[in-house]
């Protein structure tokens, strides 16, 4: 069920800590930041995250993917695929995301994340900069030849309900700050293009080793 905006508890304070986050930054010589892939499923959100994670730690950074299907075995074991759920989803997606880049890491998030309403949440949670949006473009005809889990089939026959794209909706972003087009790019050109992404606007304070 989706949470309203207000805590349930009452009596609550917020600590602060001695450690601020541009100390933790200057430590990781990294600016932390959110990077939220979205795009259907089998559209290459888990391949791409996985090798940005690996460029980014090349470099000399670090960073650390949050996947949608992992997600689903822990800290959202108890929610489906509907309309409310993947709400849910999206929201605990975005608040563990916001801790990871308060600590100074790059959180690579690689969701679905349908609807545009929800990530827009995500991004309106954080300081400006911290929420990079990255649409993974690719043909719904390509994701469903790739079909990797074979869930486009089932959906096709009627056996999975509500799949985005088949019989779920999905909402493309308006503005996001990068576009990759992974039918058409490879994954080495889509990584890049993130990376310098990365690079042009600041985001490591480091020297790049490559
Ligand atoms: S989201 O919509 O809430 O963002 P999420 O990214 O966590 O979705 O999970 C999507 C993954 O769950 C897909 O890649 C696919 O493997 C699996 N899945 C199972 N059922 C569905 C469904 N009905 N729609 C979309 N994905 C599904």
């Amino acid at each position: 069920m989706a949470a309203s905006n207000s805590p349930k508890s009452r009596n609550i304070t917020w600590h602060r800590g001695e450690v601020s986050r541009m100390d933790r930054q200057r430590r990781l010589g990294q600016r932390g930041a959110t990077i939220w892939f979205t795009g259907l499923s089998g559209s290459g959100k888990s391949t791409l995250s996985r090798e940005v994670e690996k460029r980014i730690y090349e470099i000399g950074g670090l960073a650390y993917v949050l996947d949608g299907d992992n997600m689903r075995f822990g800290l959202s074991k108890d929610l489906g695929f509907s309309p409310r759920d993947r709400e849910e989803n999206i929201r605990r997606v975005g608040e563990v995301a916001k801790l990871f880049t308060e600590a100074g890491f790059f959180a690579l998030t690689a969701f679905i994340s349908p609807y545009r309403r929800g990530r827009d949440e995500a991004r309106i949670k954080m300081q400006p900069g911290d929420f990079i949006e990255v649409r993974v473009e690719c043909a719904i005809e390509v994701c469903e030849q790739r079909d990797p889990k074979g869930l486009y089939k089932k959906a096709r026959e009627g056996l999975i309900k509500e799949f985005t794209g088949i019989s779920a909706p999905y909402e493309p972003p308006l503005s996001p700050e990068v576009i990759v087009h992974t039918d058409t790019e490879s994954v080495e050109q889509c990584t890049e293009r993130i990376i310098q992404y990365l690079q042009e606007n600041g985001y490591f304070f480091f020297d790049q080793k490559a």
